[in-house]
Formats: C-alpha cells, structure tokens, sequence
C-alpha cells in the first residue's frame, strides 16, 4: 500500500478495506482455488494465480464496482474478499463475498460482513436495491439473505452445475426503504485507518 491512509468501512468484528495488490498473497489464492470451499461459487471453474487474481483487481479501476478485503478488526487478519457490482444508472447493486481463512469461517463474520456491506450502500452511497444470488445448496449463504431480510426474488431453476447435479439458482433482493426500516441506526462506520 502506498501510502499510510485508507477511507475503511467498519462493523464490530470487521472492517472492509479497499482491495489492494498488497491483499494479493499465496493464502489468499489458496482461498481461491480451494475447491470445497468454492463449492458454489462461479469461481469454481477457474485456476487461480497471482496474474489472474490481479487482473480481476484492475478490472474494477476506473468503474464504478467495488473490491474491498475482509479484516478481522481485533487483528487486521485478512480473511476474505467481498465484491459489489454497482449500476449507477439504476442506484442498484450486486454483491458478493468470500470468507476463506480458516481461522475465520463458520464465526458470523461472513454474516456480519454482508450486512456492513448492505448498510454502507445504503446509507452511504445512496444505492436503492442491493441484490446477491447463489445456489440453493449454499446453505451458509442462503442463512446470510435470510438473516438480513432480504427476500426471495427469484429461482433460476437447475442454473448451476454443482458436483454434476442441477442446482437452482437463488436471486435475493432488498430495498433502501425496507433496510432502514429494519435497521433505524446505521451498523457500518466510514471513516480513515492508518494501515
Ligand atoms: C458463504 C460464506 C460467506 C459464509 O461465511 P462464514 O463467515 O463462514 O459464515 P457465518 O459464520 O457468518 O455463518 C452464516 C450462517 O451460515 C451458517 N453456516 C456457516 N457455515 C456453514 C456450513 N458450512 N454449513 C451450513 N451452515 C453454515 C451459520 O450457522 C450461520 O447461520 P445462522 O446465523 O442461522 O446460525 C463462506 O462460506 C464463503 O465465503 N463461501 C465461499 C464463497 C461463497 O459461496 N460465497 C457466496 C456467494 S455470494
């Protein structure tokens, strides 16, 4: 990182730091091409190294998306990744995480993470909807849509091919209006860290 500064957003446990090369290192690819763990993910197709890792990085400069590393707060361990698609056109967003440290997973902090993320678009940035999908057998995730309130918009029916079976897949959404009813005070802080 080039300089000492970054604008963070930050939860109780987490913090989402902009993703930097620096994020880029051989546990973080581990993650990547971990095929348990990438189960239901996209990513599962593909081999993953530092090249491809850091040309998916450059794809989101000069756009409007957003790539932010998961910290643990406590320590700043690195311990996942989460995406957001944003169209500006329509104030909307698609978004997308990763908890790949195993020190990590299976602690609430993926839950957690998900819903800063939702919070600071919201509020933040003023996006209207935020959408995120998966396959109907990512129990852990559909747990995630589930906890936050986010409802069930559609079934893209056997979509996916998950271990050589169709899998549906599950299309959520969640509105502006409906997240601040749930949430009347903000959960995500924005703010400068000294990394
Ligand atoms: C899905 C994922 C983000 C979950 O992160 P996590 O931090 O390990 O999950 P959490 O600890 O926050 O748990 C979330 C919920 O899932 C449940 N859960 C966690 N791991 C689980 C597992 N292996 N099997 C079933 N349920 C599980 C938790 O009990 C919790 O539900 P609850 O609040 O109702 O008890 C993580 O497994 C991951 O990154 N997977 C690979 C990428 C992926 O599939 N991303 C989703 C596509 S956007």
């Amino acid at each position: 990182m080039a300089s000492a500064v970054r604008l963070v957003i930050s939860g109780r446990s987490i913090e989402l730091w902009p993703f930097e090369e620096s994020f880029i290192t051989d546990t973080y690819l581990s993650w990547l091409n971990d095929r348990a763990l990438m189960r239901y993910s996209r990513q599962r197709h593909a081999h993953h190294t530092r090249d491809s890792a850091l040309a998916y990085l450059r794809s989101f400069d000069g756009s409007s998306n957003r790539v932010w590393a998961v910290r643990r707060r406590v320590d700043r361990l690195h311990i996942g990744t989460m995406t957001a698609y944003v169209d500006p056109g329509d104030d909307v967003a698609d978004i997308g995480i990763l908890i790949g440290h195993p020190a990590a997973r299976g602690k609430g902090l993926g839950q957690e993470a998900w819903g800063v993320a939702m919070d600071h678009l919201f509020r933040g940035e003023g996006i209207r909807k935020v959408t995120g999908g998966t396959s109907a057998l990512n129990t852990a995730m559909v747990r995630i849509f589930l906890h936050w309130r986010m409802q069930l918009e559609g079934i893209r029916r056997e979509q996916e091919s998950i271990d050589g079976r169709p899998a549906d897949a599950l299309l959520f959404g969640m509105l502006k209006t409906e997240w601040e009813q749930c949430h009347p005070q903000p959960i995500a802080a924005f703010g400068e860290r000294g990394r």
